[in-house]
C-alpha cells in the first residue's frame, strides 16, 4: 500500500507536524511524512521529526528577513525532491515561498492558517480576530498560491470567541480544530477525493469500503 509521501516544513514549536505524526503513525491517515524542513536550526518542529524517526533537515534561510533567495529556494526544492515528496505541508513555515517553488510544486503545496479566511490573513490571526472582536473564527487549510494566505480553501472549521477570552484562550481553541482539520485535508489528498476549479474545492464522496490503508489511486496531484 502507497502512502500520500508528505514534506513538511515549519519553522517553530511544530504542533501541527505532530498532529499529522500521530495520525500518521496511528495509521489513521494514508500519510507518511517523509522530511521535515526547517530554516530555524534549533526549530522544535526539527526536535519532533527526530523523535519520530523522520529525516530532520535544516535549510538556512539566507539574508532576507521573511523572503527567500532564488538558490535557498532551490535548495528547498532539492531537499524535499530527494525524499520524493508528493506534497508540501506548511506548518508554522515563517518564510513567504516565491515563484521557482510554487511552479515547481504546483498544486501541491497546502497550508494551515489559525482564522477563517479571507478574514485576518497575515501574522498573529488570532490576535486579529480577537481585536476585532468578531463572535467566530477558526481555522483554514488551503492551498498556496503567490499570494499571502490567499489560496483555495480545503477546509475550514469554527469556533466561538467566548466573552472574556483572552488572545491565548482563543488561540488555544483554534489549535485543537487546526490539529484535527489538517490530517484530514492530507487525507482527503491521499484518497484523492479532491478537486479544484478556479478557487472552489470539491470534496468528493469516499468509495464504498475506503478505508485508511486502501485504494489510493492517483497520487498527490490535485489540480
Ligand atoms: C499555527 O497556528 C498555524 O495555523 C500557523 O502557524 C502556527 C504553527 O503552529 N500557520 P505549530 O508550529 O504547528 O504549533
Amino acid at each position: 500500500m502507497e502512502k500520500l509521501k508528505v514534506g513538511v516544513l515549519a519553522s517553530g514549536r511544530g504542533s501541527n507536524l505532530q498532529a499529522i505524526i500521530d495520525a500518521s503513525l496511528a495509521g489513521e491517515i494514508d500519510v507518511e511524512v517523509a522530511v521535515v524542513v526547517s530554516d530555524v536550526a534549533d526549530a522544535v518542529a526539527l526536535e519532533r521529526a527526530r523523535a519520530a524517526g523522520i529525516p530532520a533537515v535544516h535549510v538556512p534561510p539566507g539574508k532576507f528577513r521573511t523572503k527567500l533567495e532564488p538558490e535557498i529556494e532551490q535548495r528547498y526544492i532539492e531537499t524535499l525532491e530527494s525524499h520524493e515528496v508528493d506534497v508540501i505541508a506548511l506548518a508554522g513555515f515563517m518564510r513567504i515561498l516565491h515563484d521557482d517553488f510554487l511552479t515547481y510544486f504546483a498544486g501541491r503545496i497546502v497550508n494551515i492558517h489559525p482564522s477563517l479566511l479571507p478574514s485576518f490573513p497575515g501574522l498573529d490571526a488570532q490576535r486579529q480576530a480577537w481585536e476585532y472582536g468578531v463572535r467566530w473564527s477558526g481555522a483554514t487549510v488551503h492551498f498556496v498560491d503567490a499570494g499571502v494566505d490567499t489560496g483555495p480553501i480545503i477546509l475550514q472549521a469554527a469556533v466561538p470567541v467566548r466573552d472574556g477570552d483572552t488572545r491565548d484562550d482563543l488561540a488555544a481553541r483554534i489549535l485543537e480544530e487546526e490539529h484535527r482539520l489538517y490530517p484530514m485535508a492530507l487525507q482527503l489528498i491521499a484518497q484523492s477525493r479532491i478537486t479544484v476549479d478556479g478557487r472552489r474545492v470539491s470534496i468528493l464522496k469516499p468509495r464504498q469500503g475506503s478505508e485508511p490503508g486502501r485504494d489510493r489511486a492517483a497520487k498527490g496531484r490535485t489540480g
